[in-house]
C-alpha cells in the first residue's frame, strides 16, 4: 500500500515512521510519501490560504495550490519525502509465521482511481468498517486542511481523479487534519495482512463483531488484592468464550448502548444483557398433592424456558382469615360448589430472568395443572416469603 499525505506540516507525520507502521515500512508492505503543500505555492510568503468569501473568521486554503498538488500526487509525478522506519526492528518470525497462518485481506471497494481522504470535522464518521475496506487499497492520498478548511471546489474537482471521501474522526475540532491522518493510517495499516504478527488479535478487536471488547488480564493472578476472574482458570474454553462474550455485551450496554441495535443477539446474549432478579407472587387454589407434583418439576421447566429459579416458597393460607377470597368465590361460581380438596396456597418463586414480567407470570401458571384458579403478578427484585402474606394483618402476634 502507498500512502501520500499532503500537508503544510510534514514533520507532523513523523509518527508514521514508528512502531507498527515503521515495521510495515521496513518490510515493504507500506510506502509513505509526505508532501509539503508549500512546494506548490509561489510568492515570497508561499501563502496557501486567503480570507473567506462572504466574510467570517479564519482563512480558507486556496484552490490554485491544492488543485495542482492533488493532480501531481494522483499522477505519481511527485514522490515527496519517502519515509523510512524510525528504528529498524529485528526481523524475528511472528506469531502467524510460526503457526503457518497466512494473512487474508478484507473485502474492499474496487476501482482504479486512488482514494482521496480529506479529514474534516464536517465529514462522515470514521469507522472500523472503513478501516477494514481501505486496508485493501493500493494507493490512498490524504489531503490535510488547516484553518477553516479547503475551498470546496478542490474537493469537488478532485472527484475526476480520485474516489473522494470527507471523513471526521470524532465530534470535536482539531487544529488540522494531520492528527486525523495518523489515526486513520494506523487503523487501516494494522489490518493489512502481515502487519500485525497475530491475525486473531484484530479479529477479536472492539467493533469487529459490533461490540466493545471486554476486559483482559495477565499475571500475576492477584495484584494489590485484586483477583483475576476465576472462570479464566477453568480451562473450559466454552465457558471462557461465553464469559468474554457476556463481558463485551455488558460493557457495550453500559458505554455504547446504541451499538447493540445492530448486533444479532442469541438467547444466551439476551440473558446476559437483560437478566435481573424477579419474583412471581401468586395465590393459587390447588389440591396439595397436585401442588406437590407441580413444584417437583417447576424449577427445571422454568429454567429451560428462561427463568433461573433460585427458590420457591409455598404456604397454605388459612381461609378463616379471608372469608371472601376472590379465588374461592370464583371457584364456587364456576364449579357450583365450595372447594373440597383444593386449598388456597401462596406461592412465591424467586429467580433471575431476561423475560418480560407478564411472560414470567404466564410461564409459572402454565406449569400448574390446567384450569387451576390463580391470581398474582411478577415484579422485579427479590421477595422474602412472609412479607405481604395474605392475612398478615390478622397475625395475633402483631
Ligand atoms: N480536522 C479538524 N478536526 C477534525 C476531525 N474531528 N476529524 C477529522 N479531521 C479534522
Amino acid at each position: 500500500m502507498r500512502l501520500d499525505v499532503i500537508t503544510i506540516f510534514p514533520e507532523y507525520l513523523d509518527p508514521l515512521r514508528h512502531a507498527l507502521l515503521g515495521k510495515a515500512l521496513e518490510r515493504g508492505i507500506l510506502e509513505v510519501g509526505v508532501h509539503d503543500l508549500r512546494n506548490w505555492a509561489s510568492g515570497g510568503h508561499r501563502a496557501v490560504d486567503d480570507t473567506p468569501f462572504g466574510g467570517g473568521p479564519g482563512m480558507v486554503m486556496m484552490p490554485e495550490i491544492w488543485g495542482p498538488a492533488l493532480d501531481d500526487v494522483a499522477a505519481g509525478t511527485r514522490d515527496g519525502t519517502v519515509l523510512d522506519s524510525a528504528t529498524p526492528h529485528l526481523d524475528a518470525p511472528r506469531h502467524d509465521e510460526l503457526n503457518g497462518i497466512s494473512g487474508h485481506s478484507y473485502e474492499g471497494e474496487s476501482g482504479e482511481l486512488p482514494l482521496l481522504i480529506v479529514p474534516t470535522p464536517a465529514g462522515e464518521p470514521f469507522t472500523q468498517e472503513m478501516a477494514r475496506q481501505w486496508s485493501n487499497e493500493s494507493h490512498i492520498v490524504f489531503a490535510c486542511g488547516r484553518y477553516e478548511g479547503i475551498d470546496q471546489r478542490v474537493v469537488d474537482d478532485a472527484a475526476q481523479r480520485y474516489r473522494v471521501r470527507e471523513i471526521s474522526i470524532g465530534d470535536y475540532v482539531l487544529v488540522g487534519g494531520e492528527v486525523a491522518v495518523l489515526v486513520m493510517a494506523e487503523a487501516i495499516v494494522r489490518l493489512i495482512p502481515g502487519v500485525l504478527g497475530n491475525r486473531s488479535s484484530h479479529e477479536e478487536d472492539s467493533f469487529s463483531d459490533g461490540l466493545l471488547e471486554g476486559p483482559s488480564y495477565t499475571k500475576p493472578r492477584t495484584w494489590r488484592g485484586r483477583e483475576v476472574p476465576e472462570v479464566l482458570f477453568s480451562g473450559d474454553h466454552g465457558r471462557i468464550a461465553r464469559w468474554r462474550r457476556d463481558q463485551a455485551l455488558l460493557r457495550t450496554q453500559e458505554r455504547r448502548p446504541e451499538l447493540l441495535d445492530t448486533v444479532e443477539l442469541s438467547d444466551a446474549d439476551e440473558r446476559a444483557l437483560y437478566s435481573r432478579n424477579v419474583a412471581t407472587d401468586l395465590n393459587v387454589l390447588i389440591n396439595p398433592a397436585d401442588w406437590g407434583r407441580a413444584v417437583a418439576k417447576l424449577p427445571k421447566k422454568l429454567r429451560k424456558a428462561g427463568f433461573d429459579v433460585t427458590d420457591i416458597h409455598a404456604e397454605i393460607v388459612d381461609l378463616t382469615c379471608e372469608p371472601d377470597n376472590m379465588l374461592v368465590t370464583q371457584f364456587e361460581q364456576t364449579e357450583g360448589h365450595v372447594p373440597v380438596t383444593e386449598v388456597l396456597h401462596r406461592v412465591l418463586v424467586n429467580g433471575r430472568s431476561h423475560l418480560d414480567l407478564r411472560e414470567l407470570t404466564q410461564l409459572v401458571v402454565r406449569n400448574l395443572p390446567r384450569g387451576t384458579y390463580w391470581y398474582g403478578t411478577t415484579d422485579e427484585g427479590h421477595r422474602e416469603p412472609g412479607i405481604a402474606a395474605a392475612c398478615a394483618w390478622q397475625d395475633p402476634g402483631s
